[in-house]
């Protein structure tokens, strides 16, 4: 394979990579480290960066800073000019401005801009609960959401939803969970990783019963904006309720985490006051250039959006097309909206292994469910990039071979997993025609039967080569 070229020649770092993210090789010390390791990152540590095929990226497609700069005139030339000093730790006024066409009702005082979501989590967590506060979270979920406030020592609930219900949050299950001392309620949508949207009436149904409880909702809205019928994007939480917190990022709807801006917005003055107290231990203020390449792309929202959109829409129709061909290997839940689903397999077989063996063999990486700590069957697939495509060709070219060779699928297995087997059927089958394949599986191919339309979605390998070699991007 040709992303194995590093160790071919000989740069083997396999081994060292495996000691240093592995969860057991992080030292234990019970009065220091009070947090357990994020799993999706430690996953994405070990992978993210040496994988050519990244198909469980939540983010949308990424601009270059040149891209960026020229959809505003004169901003290439301010930008050159642009102050390197210290900024306001709230944010610079021309970006919370800028945020606050977000919202309906929130202006520039209530808006704290942090070092991307993560801050803004990890902020709000410290800053607004404490020992033995009880909170309910929306699960599963991006693994900071409740894992700040159990190190903090909360009673976290977690509000369990499930593909059979089509991840449908259930009022009743709420209403149950809540005691004397449940802080606040903390939802995300659209939502990571199953893409489900609730309904506006159920968001007026939840606030209800978090005014009636007096909870805080905290509402991790990264991905609004990027629901596939417009009609049905919620309205900010922070506007509808006065002890919401709505969080907000330029990372996945806008598609530009590289620049670490992400903020809150709060109506409520206790919350905004002890949040930025607590971020002055952070980062104290934002970076001064992606404050400002931040404010660009919110002056550029709808067209930055909008061509994000197109992207979704079309990996969408592929992704539709893919599962309905493979509905015998996977299940899924279609996602309504955001850039990520979180598809079931129907084989026996563990996720990780699955995940594991894909990477390696194949290239492709897919996030196993075990890092939601959701069971050992779901995974996250991601579509937000521009080369989903060509990385959902890679994962049909391994599985049609894998199916041929693995007894749960019907063929015949290959003896001990051999390993140089498999990697030379997915050699002899990747670029081949569907004539060509060792499977006769002609049903199979949704991405094209004859060598042209296959070809379409092949890099060629000098490219890959390439590519692997100073591979470096998210
Ligand atoms: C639901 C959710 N919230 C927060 C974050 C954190 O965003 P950032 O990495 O931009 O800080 C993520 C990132 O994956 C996310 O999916």
């Amino acid at each position: 394979m040709a992303w194995r070229l590093r160790e071919w020649a000989g740069i083997n770092l396999a081994g060292w990579y495996d000691q240093i993210y592995h969860p057991d090789f992080i030292l234990d010390r019970k009065d220091t480290m009070k947090i357990r390791p994020f799993q999706i990152e430690r996953f994405f540590a070990r992978y993210e960066f040496n994988a050519p095929y990244l198909l469980s990226s939540s983010d949308c497609e990424a601009l270059t800073i040149q891209g960026l700069l020229s959809m505003e005139e004169g901003a290439a030339e301010q930008f050159q000019q642009h102050w390197l000093g210290y900024t306001e730790s709230q944010g610079s006024p021309e970006l919370r401005q800028a945020i606050t066409t977000q919202y309906q009702s929130i202006s520039i005082e209530q808006i704290l801009v942090h070092a991307g979501a993560e801050e803004a989590i990890f902020t709000f967590m410290n800053a607004v609960l404490e020992k033995n506060d009880h909170i309910i979270v929306h699960f599963p979920c991006y693994q900071s959401l409740f894992e700040i406030a159990n190190a903090i020592g909360c009673e976290v609930t977690l509000w369990e939803t499930h593909a059979e219900d089509g991840w449908e949050l259930d009022l009743e299950s709420l209403q149950h969970s809540i005691k004397a001392n449940t802080r606040a309620i903390i939802v995300n949508c659209p939502h990571n990783p199953t893409g489900y949207l609730m309904s506006k009436a159920k968001q007026q149904q939840i606030i209800e019963i978090a005014r009636e409880h007096q909870c805080i909702i905290f509402s991790d809205e990264v991905y609004r904006g990027l629901e596939q019928n417009q009609d049905e994007t919620l309205p900010a939480a922070c506007d509808l309720y006065e002890h919401a917190v709505s969080l907000g990022v330029m990372s996945k709807t806008f598609g530009l985490p590289g620049l670490r801006i992400g903020w809150i917005a709060t109506r409520d003055p206790q919350i905004y006051a002890s949040m930025a107290a607590f971020k002055d231990y952070l980062t104290i203020c934002n970076s001064a250039p992606s404050e400002f390449l931040a404010t660009v792309a919110l002056h550029n929202a709808s067209t930055i959006i909008a061509r994000n959109k197109a992207i979704i829409e079309e990996n969408m129709r592929l992704l539709t097309t893919f599962f309905a061909a493979y509905s015998h290997l996977f299940s899924w839940v279609a996602p309504r909206a955001g850039s990520i689903a979180f598809p079931r397999i129907q084989f026996e077989q563990d996720i990780e292994h699955f995940c594991t063996d894909l990477v390696q063999k194949q290239g492709v990486l897919l996030l196993p469910g075990t890092c939601y700590n959701f069971g050992h069957q779901h995974f996250r697939i991601g579509f937000g990039r521009k080369n989903m495509p060509e990385c959902l060709m890679r994962l049909e070219d391994y599985i049609k071979v894998v199916k041929g060779s693995y007894s749960w699928f019907g063929g015949e297995r290959i003896a001990g997993e051999d390993h140089d087997k498999i990697d030379q059927l997915i050699g002899s089958h990747a670029g081949a025609s569907n004539a060509d394949a060792p499977l006769d599986d002609s049903k199979d191919a949704p991405f094209g039967s004859t060598p042209e339309q296959r070809l379409r979605f092949l890099p060629s390998n000098l490219v890959l080569m390439v590519a692997t070699l100073g591979w470096s991007g998210r």
